[in-house]
């Protein structure tokens, strides 16, 4: 007879122990054992609302004197890069821009100089091509310049979401050498001047899909997780340099990356997520548990919160509807280019 609470009495009188005795002695174990989980609980729970909603970020101006240094950010011709562009010189830093198209980039540099008449300058670099020329460009670019805040932001993802058998190669290589060897290269170009000058911020642009592994977007989400675990390693590193470092965690936002067009609680407009970013520096809001690291937007971290709490990031049934899912946006693509051919 297995032991329960009702017939422990037969587990007792085979030990010889005194059955009321024993059966307090369980039911306080567990008890404790309880109250002990639950204030596990109660404590990530009070400290995720405390740092989502109460507690305010670091001021950006800790970094560097916004009238005296530059931001640097990457992929700033487009989505979050040029919000952050835009939101970093409103807050009157001078900003290298840097992405591929330097029409892109002039069009982004003339909206900060008729908004806030703060120093930009641009770059034009293709990151996928991983030229050391285009990074000796960039090393004299940044010659000289106190760089207090570096936004690595630039990242590529799949055209649509693919398995990763048909996966052309030429798209797995864009996707690691712009995720990972750009980002790589440019913070390893940067963070050097900023431990001379012991201060700096380094934000880089992580993702849902680097916590949860993503099928059909397998070189993707393998990129980001990469960014994680360097990001945080990194952190560490720094930190006795007075230099922080963010991996910012983030779901959908309604850029050209996502395709998403109407902005919606969990999937925010550009402009109101990196506002969340750049409000709470050195809060986890939805993080909780991730050193080093930030999911800053309230939708974003309810989500993360709940699916920790309840789910967890490696559970399989989430596996399965993501497998689902991506299937289905993919088969939906690929009706929408043959569709567009046939009209050609
Ligand atoms: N949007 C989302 O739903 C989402 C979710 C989670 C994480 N993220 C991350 O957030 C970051 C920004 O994403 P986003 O949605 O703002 O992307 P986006 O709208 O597609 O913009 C991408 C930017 O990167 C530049 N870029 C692309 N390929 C490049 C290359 N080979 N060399 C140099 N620059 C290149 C683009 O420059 P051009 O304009 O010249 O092409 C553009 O400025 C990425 O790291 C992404 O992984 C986004």
């Amino acid at each position: 007879m297995a032991p329960s609470i009702q017939n422990l009495g037969w587990f007792y009188k085979n030990e010889g122990v005194q059955q009321p005795a024993m059966q307090s002695l369980f039911l306080t174990g567990l008890t404790l054992l309880g109250a002990y989980i639950f204030t596990i609980w109660f404590i990530s729970y009070i400290r995720f609302l405390l740092s989502l909603y109460v507690l305010p970020g670091t001021q950006l101006r800790t970094f560097g004197s916004p009238s005296k240094t530059w931001a640097v950010i990457t992929g700033a011709s487009d989505g979050l890069g040029k919000e952050y562009a835009l939101a970093l010189s409103k807050a009157g830093y001078s900003t290298l821009l840097i992405s591929r198209t330097a029409s892109k980039l002039d069009a982004v540099a003339n909206e900060i100089k008729q908004k806030f008449n703060t120093p930009t300058r641009t770059l034009a670099i293709d990151f996928a091509l991983n030229r050391d020329d285009d990074y000796a460009r960039l090393q004299d670019a940044i010659t000289g310049l106190d760089i207090s805040i570096l936004i690595n932001n630039v990242g590529v993802s799949h055209s649509i979401p693919v398995p990763f058998t048909e996966t052309p190669e030429a798209e797995m290589e864009t996707i690691v050498m712009v995720n990972c060897m750009a980002t790589l290269r440019i913070t390893r170009l940067i963070a050097p001047g900023m431990v001379d000058r012991k201060r700096g911020l380094i934000i880089t642009m992580g993702s849902f899909g680097g916590l949860i592994p993503t099928p059909l977007l397998a070189t993707y989400s393998g990129s980001k997780a990469f960014l994680q675990q360097w990001s945080t390693a990194l952190g560490a590193e720094l930190a006795q340099h007075n230099i922080t470092v963010r991996l910012v965690q983030s779901y959908m936002i309604t850029t050209a990356m996502s395709k998403i067009r109407v902005p919606t609680v969990f999937v925010p407009a550009p402009r109101p997520y990196v506002r969340s970013v750049l409000a709470s520096i050195g809060r986890s809001g939805g993080a909780q548990g991730f050193m080093y690291s930030a999911t800053p937007w309230w939708g974003h971290a309810w989500m993360q919160y709940v699916t920790n709490c309840f789910v967890g990031g490696h559970n399989w049934m989430l596996l399965r509807y993501n497998v689902w899912l991506h299937e289905g946006i993919r088969k939906r693509a690929l009706k929408k280019r043959a569709e567009r051919k046939k009209a050609q």
